[in-house]
């Protein structure tokens, strides 16, 4: 049985069903969720290889060949229609045309189920989904439950990585309009755990509750899990934060009790729209990965919980490689040359902090070719990827900021470590690497006007500009001037 068939069988049956790595019913034949590609803006529907299976990742991976793929839907197993497409502008405008949020990359969070590759959504600040005409869900004070997998080591103390119950309007419409699952490390919205987090909370709007009051409930702790199972639930006058490792174990109780006695929140209000990765107003700054998750109506029991923890546990979730194409060396001097026609005895330089591309032979003087040279690390965030050092300004390395590549020192701050880690993979125009930031896997390494950011295929930033992407994004990696 999948998740959702246990949820029937405990009589609260899943309302919402999301899942981009397999079924979670076991007669689901369907499409899980849909990829559109850069190339030609052309969408493919990803179904389970069988029924109740893991999903079709190579089907992606064919579709998505020489170019890169964004995840446009993810639709809903449990027939009420309930699809997550790309969050439009709410209070909070996101970063996409109009004010949307973006949708994520289709490969930034690989993984296997028991051996079978699967992709999650990986979400950088900006990216959400939403559906603010959802059905069956739960209204006012009615009961529901919520149960996602996520990536214990991915997130932020931004507002909200949420999934779950929110306002239809995209706005705040004020306390107990939410009932969401929350995964991060905020701190400004009253609730926090043991240590510096992250943590499994309620975000029940103007508030993320780790227990029954506003601030520190010490009996939620921070999670080093790298899948966390997430569970929230709540009924009238009682409501209860679970959670474990998704890969092995027993859920365990954070909280169980009744509702905040702050004013809002008993009753609560809530509105029955979905959301994923953001909050209820369209706050956009959070980031975090989802797998599956679904939403239930009725409480669901502890057994009900326990049971699906089980099945999740079975379905065997673990890592696997974030980068392809021709292997870099730790420890190893390197060169990266430009492919495109026209611009390749140009290689990746800096001119003081900002990174860019400059003609470097062999007979250039010395200060040159060191401009162009890179020691490979291990990536600051995930060992699988890599961190850039400048051969001739030790201790800085190759950072994105606002999109823009530059060298910094690294400070060991949680957000450096972060922007200065990157996945190659093979080229995109079939040669060298196309090297992917890790946590915006949209963005590429690309050289626009011989300066060097991160670009997606398309997108509102100048240097997204589709044309010659491929090209722009793909590097020769040789042993290094200097
Ligand atoms: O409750 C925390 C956040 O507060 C909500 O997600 C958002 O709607 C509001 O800004
Ligand atoms: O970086 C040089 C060129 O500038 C890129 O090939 C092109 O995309 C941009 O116009």
């Amino acid at each position: 049985a999948g998740p959702c068939d246990i949820y029937s069988s405990g009589n609260t049956p899943c309302v919402a069903a999301h899942s981009t790595t397999r079924a979670l019913f076991d007669a689901y034949t369907g499409s899980l969720y849909q990829v559109t590609r850069g190339s030609d803006g052309a969408s493919a529907n990803i179904s389970p290889l069988s029924a109740g299976g893991v999903a079709n990742a190579a089907a992606q991976d064919r579709f998505c060949t020489g170019t890169t793929c964004l995840i446009s839907i993810i639709y809903d197993q449990s027939g009420h229609g309930n699809h997550l497409t790309q969050a439009q502008a709410g209070y909070w405008k996101g970063p996409d045309v109009n004010g949307a949020d973006n949708l994520a990359s289709a490969i930034g969070a690989p993984v296997t189920l028991n051996g079978q590759k699967a992709y999650g959504v990986f979400m950088s600040p900006g990216t959400g989904y939403r559906n603010n005409a959802a059905s069956g869900t739960a209204l006012g004070d009615a009961a529901e439950g919520m149960y996602a997998v996520l990536d214990g080591t991915h997130y932020n103390d931004g507002c909200c990585f949420d999934y779950g119950n929110a306002e239809v309007s995209s706005t705040d419409t004020g306390n107990g309009h939410m009932e969401a699952i929350y995964f991060g490390n905020n701190t400004q919205f009253g609730g926090f755990g043991t240590g510096n987090g992250p943590w499994v909370m309620a975000d029940l709007e103007n508030g993320l509750f780790s227990g029954q009051s506003p601030g520190n409930n010490p009996a939620n702790p921070s999670i080093t899990e790298r899948f966390v199972t997430a569970a929230v639930k709540g009924e009238p006058n009682q409501w209860a934060i679970r959670g474990g490792n998704s890969a092995s174990g027993p859920l365990s109780t954070f909280y169980s009790g009744i509702r905040p006695t702050v004013w809002g929140y008993n009753p609560m209000s809530k509105e029955g729209s979905i959301i994923l990765g953001i909050g209820g107003d369209n706050s956009n700054g959070a980031q975090g990965t989802f797998y599956e998750g679904v939403m239930t109506t009725g409480y669901p029991s502890d057994a009900t919980e326990n049971a699906v923890q089980a099945n999740i546990v079975a379905a065997g979730y673990a890592v696997t490689s974030l980068t392809s194409g021709p292997a870099l060396t730790v420890g190893s001097s390197i060169s990266m040359q430009v492919t495109t026609p026209g611009y390749t005895t140009r290689f990746i330089a800096h001119t003081g902090t900002t990174v860019n591309t400059q003609v470097v032979s062999s007979s250039s003087p010395t200060a040159l070719k060191q401009q162009a040279s890179w020691i490979v690390h291990p990536g600051f965030a995930n060992s699988d990827c890599f961190s850039f050092e400048s051969k001739d300004t030790p201790g800085n390395f190759i950072q994105h900021s606002n999109f823009g590549l530059i060298i910094a020192p690294n400070n060991r701050v949680k957000s450096f470590l972060e922007d200065s880690t990157f996945c190659p993979q093979s080229g995109l125009n079939g040669q060298g690497n196309s090297i992917r930031s890790w946590s915006y896997p949209t963005r590429f390494f690309r050289h626009y006007d011989n300066v060097l950011y991160i670009a997606s295929n398309g997108g509102v930033l100048t240097f997204d500009n589709p044309n010659s992407f491929n090209n722009d994004v793909s590097f020769l990696i040789g042993t290094s001037f200097a």
